[in-house]
């Protein structure tokens, strides 16, 4: 019988994608098939992202998109909304040290200015803070719509070319 190993063993790091991008999907169909509520299944979601960015860094993909929170987000009842912020802030104020000490950047893309402030400045000092590292850039985007998206895309690729 084969032991069973953690599936990273298995992946190759010439088999890298560079930059994988993940939609945050389903959180809600999780709770509910386990007879949960909406707000466990976002809870779920969050420890996910603390997972997969690490192992996305461990592996060495160079870029790691979250598209955590769209536009049409917004038409969500207020109480999801704000737990979803709360989810959000917890991660880039638990995740901030980690994120520094593995050469992490962290920057936001989307409609940033529609987040309630507290989000924001947190989002603003640690994209400020980390803006220098290396090892991964972590995109969350937030607010997103495809419009906005393809904006950022164009001027985070003009950056890049420029540096
Ligand atoms: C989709 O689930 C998920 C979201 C709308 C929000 C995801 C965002 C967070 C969990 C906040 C924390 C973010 C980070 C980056 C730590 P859904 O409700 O649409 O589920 P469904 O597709 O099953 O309906």
């Amino acid at each position: 019988m084969i032991p069973r190993q953690p599936t990273m063993i298995f992946i190759e790091g010439r088999n890298l994608p560079a930059h994988v991008g993940i939609i945050m999907d389903g959180n809600g169909r999780w709770a509910q098939q386990r007879g949960m509520k909406r707000s466990a299944g976002h809870k779920e979601g969050a420890r996910a992202v603390r997972r997969i960015v690490r192992a996305a860094r461990r592996l060495g993909v160079s870029a790691l998109t979250l598209y955590a929170f769209s536009e049409q987000n917004w038409s969500r009842p207020e109480e999801e909304i704000e737990g979803l912020m709360e989810l959000l802030l917890e991660f880039l104020c638990s995740e901030r040290d980690e994120i520094l000490e593995n050469s992490i950047r962290l920057r936001a893309v989307g409609n940033v200015d529609r987040l309630p402030g507290i989000v924001r400045h947190a989002l603003e000092a640690l994209s400020k803070d980390s803006e220098k590292n290396t090892g991964m850039t972590l995109t969350l985007a937030l607010s997103y719509g495809g419009r906005e998206e393809i904006l950022e895309a164009a001027s985070f690729a003009s950056d890049r070319a420029a540096s």
